[in-house]
């Protein structure tokens, strides 16, 4: 079986942070989107594709999205992760939405609260507030959560 995680994390590489694990627990090939550049990627005979971005204003990132345009889905077994302030699995359900459009299957999703600087983007006091609950996330229980995701997903996939 060959397995392809895609990733963006340009915040503090909190979701990068999952894409390592998934890539420890497989094994599996890493592509990290950059802010300049994205390459094309031919997904040739891969088994299982992931899909991964932090949440940038209530949505992953558009340039996620702007690939996700670019690539032949139909029938590929794909999965999406997130990590955000809230570290809630919904924020995953607009991508899930266009990979299946694009014909992909979608065999799960998956998300952990990521540690964010409010001060960098934002006066509102709110995001500032929450941030103390996403400090030090994504913590060793996380990571082990998304080993356990990876290992489940991949077991109930090849069965
Ligand atoms: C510009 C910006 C906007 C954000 N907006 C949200 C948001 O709308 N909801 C949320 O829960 N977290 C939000 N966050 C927190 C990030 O989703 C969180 O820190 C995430 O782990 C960043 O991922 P990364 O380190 O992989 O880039 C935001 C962070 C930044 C920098």
């Amino acid at each position: 079986m060959k397995y392809l995680i895609i990733y963006y994390s340009n915040h503090n590489n909190n979701t990068e942070k999952l894409a390592e694990v998934f890539a420890k627990t497989i094994p599996c090939e890493l592509i990290k989107i950059n802010k300049e550049n994205m390459l094309p990627i031919d997904l040739g005979d891969y088994d299982l594709i992931g899909f991964g971005s932090g949440v940038y204003q209530e949505n992953l990132s558009e340039k996620m999205f702007k690939l996700v345009d670019g690539l032949d889905l139909k029938g590929k077994n794909v999965f999406v992760f997130s990590t955000s302030g809230v570290g809630m699995k919904f924020y995953n359900k607009a991508l899930i939405n266009k990979l299946e459009t694009k014909g992909a299957i979608i065999r799960g999703s998956f998300a952990c609260k990521g540690a964010y600087r409010a001060e960098d983007f934002t006066d509102i006091k709110v995001f500032h507030l929450m941030s103390k609950l996403a400090d030090g996330h994504p913590n060793d229980k996380d990571l082990l959560m998304a080993g356990r995701f990876i290992i489940d997903l991949v077991n109930s996939f090849e069965k």
